[in-house]
């Protein structure tokens, strides 16, 4: 291992892996630092949904981000998957967000007419026409939204495309090491502190997750990273019962895999970093499955597992340099689309520290930045 890199990326999760494969595809030294094995986090528990228009209702900055992050896919999955030969079970046979109830269809219908303006693709299904696409639906629904341009990746295997696309580029990986702390020099960062010593550089990208809030914090920084934590199981069914990803205002999606698997989620607890499995959580994910396709129960059990979320106090990620403080930047708090906005953020993280943001991009990325927020003073020298 070298002591001085270009680039310390501290994280390797898919964030983190992201920055590092764009930046080491332009010949940068890089090391990513991760306190566990990369990957091992929220990025290996998520379901792997690409929800651009699924998941995010509004037509503001965050939507624009993730369809410009969705549009990247499929040229990004294969040059990862030829470099690296990882097959991330990239799909794309949208995703369906059904109605439950008669009254959840006016506020569907009014997102199909909002997506519909600019997506021709889009649109509404009613009762039998969502049965007619797919017969494993329980016949009780009343409608749904078509997404069909809303894919779907494995999500542990896109992080770990990102992060043997780095280490083919160059990059270095150093796992079980924790950094307890950055080294600043009058307004600069020159490296990390971690479990095993100090590590010199004069870019550092903080991409720590659910975890960004209390590593700034050992440095004198606050910003708010709230931790949410989410079940997921998966089961395998006899057959293929489903082709689109189902995903319900009720707290409930199943994603139908590339390997057969059939994954559902999620529950929502704030402010937790346990990851237990409860089986209060499952009990109600069959539940909601089951209500949305009655055939599942008839599956094979695989397993259940949890993960923690990076959520922020406005919920927007945080992507950009600290003010302030050269050389550090912040790419953390991805929330629930951590894996659709990946590609996107590790171009914009790269291209910010190089300085090759474009003036059509800034007005975009403006709206993820870090002082939105109040900054707490950072004193100098090691921390
Ligand atoms: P992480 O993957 O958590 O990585 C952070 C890394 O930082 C970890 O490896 C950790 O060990 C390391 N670290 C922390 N502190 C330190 C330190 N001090 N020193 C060194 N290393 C450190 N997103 C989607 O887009 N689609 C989905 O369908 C989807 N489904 C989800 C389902 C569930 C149940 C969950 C929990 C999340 C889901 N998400 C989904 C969200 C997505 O998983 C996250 O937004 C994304 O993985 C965040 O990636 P990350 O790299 O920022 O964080
Ligand atoms: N995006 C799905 C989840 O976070 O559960």
């Amino acid at each position: 291992m070298k002591h001085t890199y270009d680039l310390i990326i501290v994280g390797g999760g898919i964030i983190g892996s992201s920055v590092a494969y764009q930046q080491s595809k332009l010949g940068k030294k890089v090391l990513i630092i991760d306190k566990n094995a990369s990957g091992s986090e929220a990025s290996r528990a998520a379901a792997g949904m690409l929800g651009a228009q699924a998941e995010i209702d509004e037509n503001d900055a965050m939507l624009k981000l993730a369809l410009k992050s969705r549009k990247m896919f499929p040229a990004l999955i294969s040059e990862l998957e030829e470099l690296t030969g990882i097959d991330t079970g990239f799909i794309n046979k949208g995703m369906l967000k059904v109605a439950q109830s008669d009254e959840e269809v006016p506020f569907l219908k009014k997102q199909v007419q909002y997506h519909a303006e600019w997506d021709h693709e889009v649109k509404w299904l009613n009762a039998d026409e969502l049965f007619q696409l797919e017969p494993a639906l329980s016949d009780d629904l009343s409608g749904g939204m078509f997404i069909p341009n809303d894919g779907q990746v494995m999500a542990p295997q896109l992080s770990q495309a990102f992060l043997q696309g780095a280490k083919a580029k160059g990059a270095e990986i150093l796992e079980y090491c924790e950094v307890e702390g950055l080294l600043l020099s009058e307004s600069r960062v020159t490296g990390v502190r971690t479990s095993q010593g100090t590590i010199q550089s004069e870019n550092v990208v903080i991409a720590t997750g659910a975890w960004a809030g209390k590593l700034m914090e050992r440095a004198g920084i606050a910003i708010d990273t709230i931790p949410v934590k989410g079940e997921c199981f998966s089961v395998v069914p006899i057959r293929q019962i489903i082709q689109s990803t189902i995903f319900s205002e009720n707290g409930c999606y199943i994603v139908p895999k590339k390997d057969g698997r059939l994954i559902v989620g999620a529950t929502t607890y704030l402010n937790s970093f346990d990851k237990s499995v409860s089986l209060h959580g499952l009990s109600g994910l069959f539940e909601k499955a089951i209500s949305l396709i009655p055939d599942i129960k008839h599956a094979r059990w695989e397993k259940a597992w949890a993960g923690i979320r990076p959520q922020t106090g406005d919920g927007l990620p945080y992507i950009g340099p600290l003010p302030g403080y050269h050389g550090l930047f912040i790419a953390a708090g991805h929330y629930r689309n951590g894996i659709l906005l990946s590609p996107v953020t590790g171009k914009m993280v790269s291209d910010m520290i190089d300085n090759k943001v474009t003036k059509e991009e800034r007005p975009l990325y403006e709206t993820f930045k870090i002082d939105r927020k109040t900054i707490t003073a950072v004193k100098e020298g090691y921390r």
